[in-house]
């Protein structure tokens, strides 16, 4: 195992941990950034520094594409190929291939699909997956999986489950760095209590360095999503890293905190920069609304980043949807905000005033609904 997991606080179910990793030691709540072809689109690797970035995900799939794991591995690994110093994490890619192309088929031997640059086609393997993500050197790899959308029902879901549990004893065969990559394992089962506990239990059985719950913000409703995730964090030990994957509300990750998990990742932050909206204690602000072209207030005036501190509304307004730097200085905020939202999460536990920082979320966010 290349982790240690201790936790540092609890508050009922939510806990404060320290995790450390080979390239760094990261506090938990914690959430990370997705950037899929080895870059956080328009930030810089020292601006995420700054603005307290942990850990930073990238895509197997779309690394194995361009610019290939061969390249990656030879130029010394992905943290030296994108000079990011801190943790990195890579996904499998067989969620990414089955929610962005509609063409991947899925086989007991792996996903097939095919090739977005020359159209020939391609198969991944349990056994090709962990050999790209030990070329890419993450702190943290993804088995690969069977993913299924939580709004299908049927058979199709307990198939997926009992692949998934068959695949990971293949990722864990194929595994070569050990002693370096922390292989997580993902519990599948869709929405039903039953094959939940089975891929639970089977997931335990193999005593992975960390877990990671699957399956989940694919269009279930709230009540469906967080029964899942309480079921799941009350089975999985208390002395492993649990991972909720594709969650990146706000409010999702404060309430999956209250419920015992510790890892978060999502586009949502830095996409919807890119369509001008800001995370603001209140909910979101619209930076393209014709309300703020004249308003000289910074996106949100108790926030203490880079852009809050030097830009106004109006500017930022101003070239929103005309400008990268738009996007860019959204980026920027939306992701500070993220990591306040973590480090808030991770010393209000720490310190026995979760209660009390929960209800000024909610409290806050209100003022939207009014
Ligand atoms: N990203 C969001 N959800 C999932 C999932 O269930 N599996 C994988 N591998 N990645 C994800
Ligand atoms: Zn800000």
């Amino acid at each position: 195992m290349a982790l240690q997991f201790e936790v540092l606080g609890r508050f009922n179910r939510a806990r404060a941990a320290r995790l450390t990793l080979p390239h760094y030691q990261c506090q938990t709540p914690l959430f990370m950034p997705v950037g899929t072809q080895g870059t956080i689109k328009g930030l810089a690797t020292n601006q995420l520094e700054e603005i307290g970035c942990q850990i930073i995900l990238g895509n197997t799939y779309h690394l194995a594409l361009r610019p290939t794991t061969e390249l990656i591995d030879e130029l010394g690994g992905l943290h030296e190929f994108m000079n990011w110093p801190r943790a990195l994490l890579t996904d499998s890619g067989g969620f990414q291939m089955v929610s962005l192309l509609d063409l991947a088929e899925i086989t007991e031997e792996g996903v097939t699909f095919r090739s977005p640059v020359d159209g020939k086609p391609m198969l991944l393997t349990p056994e090709q997956s962990i050999r790209f993500q030990n070329q890419i050197g993450a702190d943290i790899i993804m088995a690969l999986d069977d993913v299924v959308k939580t709004t299908i029902t049927g058979p199709r879901i307990e198939e997926a489950m009992y692949r998934t549990l068959r695949w990971i004893d293949r990722c864990i065969k194929a595994h070569e760095k050990p002693d370096t990559q922390n292989l997580f394992g993902i519990v599948q089962g869709g929405l039903d209590p039953v094959l939940r506990d089975i891929c639970l239990r089977g997931m335990v059985d193999r005593d992975l360095p960390g877990y990671a719950i699957g399956g989940l913000a694919g269009g279930e409703d709230k009540d469906s999503f967080w029964r899942v995730v309480a079921q799941c964090t009350a089975s999985l030990p208390e002395d492993k890293p649990r991972y909720v994957m594709g969650v990146g509300y706000p409010l999702d990750i404060v309430v999956c905190s209250a419920l015992g998990a510790d890892m978060y990742d999502c586009v949502y932050p830095t996409r919807t920069a890119r369509f001008g909206t800001a995370l603001v204690p209140a909910g979101v602000l619209k930076l393209t609304h014709n309300a703020m072209a004249d308003d000289i207030r910074p996106i949100d005036p108790a926030c203490a980043c880079m852009v809050c501190k030097n830009y106004s509304r109006a500017y930022i307004h101003s070239m929103v949807t005309k400008d990268a730097m738009g996007s860019q200085l959204l980026s920027y905020h939306n992701l500070h905000y993220m990591m306040k939202l973590s480090r808030d999460l991770h010393s209000s536990i720490l310190h026995g005033k979760f209660p009390e920082f929960v209800c000024k979320f909610l409290q806050n966010m209100v003022l939207i609904f009014t």
